[in-house]
């Protein structure tokens, strides 16, 4: 298990589009490593989704998962997955804006437009394929992590910057409770 390190904006990393990722490759003893080290670090960062790209693997693969945690009253619980090569379609074609902080762009918060409801196609770790439908915050964090494969970060997706905040700012003037990160 290790705390990987996360690139930060401007990073060339983040603005490359990850690879898919074999079963064979998905099977190998260090891609498995890579997950439960990135499943390690998103939990180290009070993250509640983590891409592959943001820790300096161009592959496409994401970790999701957020326990009950105080610090964030409001959010919600989402239960630990890993999604290989995800895929996703729209299930409504209205917009519902949200505020969204990254792991990779340190203490930045903003309102990002997000389809409220999705149906998405991966793989787990195994290799199994997997199908789930997402609504709301489970995904808006889908649509933030799938972006980052893409080298999309949320702030490309803003309609505006006027929400664009600082964490102090946003806390003293936007919302009391602090918000997971992804
Ligand atoms: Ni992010």
């Amino acid at each position: 298990m290790a705390n990987l390190k996360i690139a930060k904006l401007g990073n060339p990393i983040l603005r490359r589009k990850a690879d898919p990722v074999s079963r064979e490759e998905l099977e190998k003893p260090e891609t498995q490593k890579l997950i439960d080290d990135m499943i390690e670090t998103m939990k180290i960062e009070d993250g509640v989704g983590l891409a592959a790209p943001q820790v300096f693997c161009s592959k496409q693969i994401v970790v999701l998962g957020f326990e009950e945690n105080n610090r964030y009253p409001d959010a919600d619980v989402i239960p630990f997955m890993v999604l290989v090569n995800p895929e996703f379609t729209y299930l409504s074609e209205e917009k519902v804006e949200g505020w969204e902080g990254c792991l990779s762009l340190d203490n930045l918060r903003g309102m990002v437009p997000r389809s409220q409801h999705i149906k998405l196609k991966a793989l787990d770790r195994i290799g199994k394929e997997v199908q789930l439908e997402a609504h709301d915050f489970l995904a808006r964090v889908l649509q933030h992590e799938i972006d980052h494969l893409h080298a999309t970060v949320f702030i490309d997706r803003m309609r505006d910057f006027s929400t664009l905040t600082h964490l102090n700012e946003f806390e003293t003037f936007w919302v009391k409770e602090a918000i997971p990160v992804a």
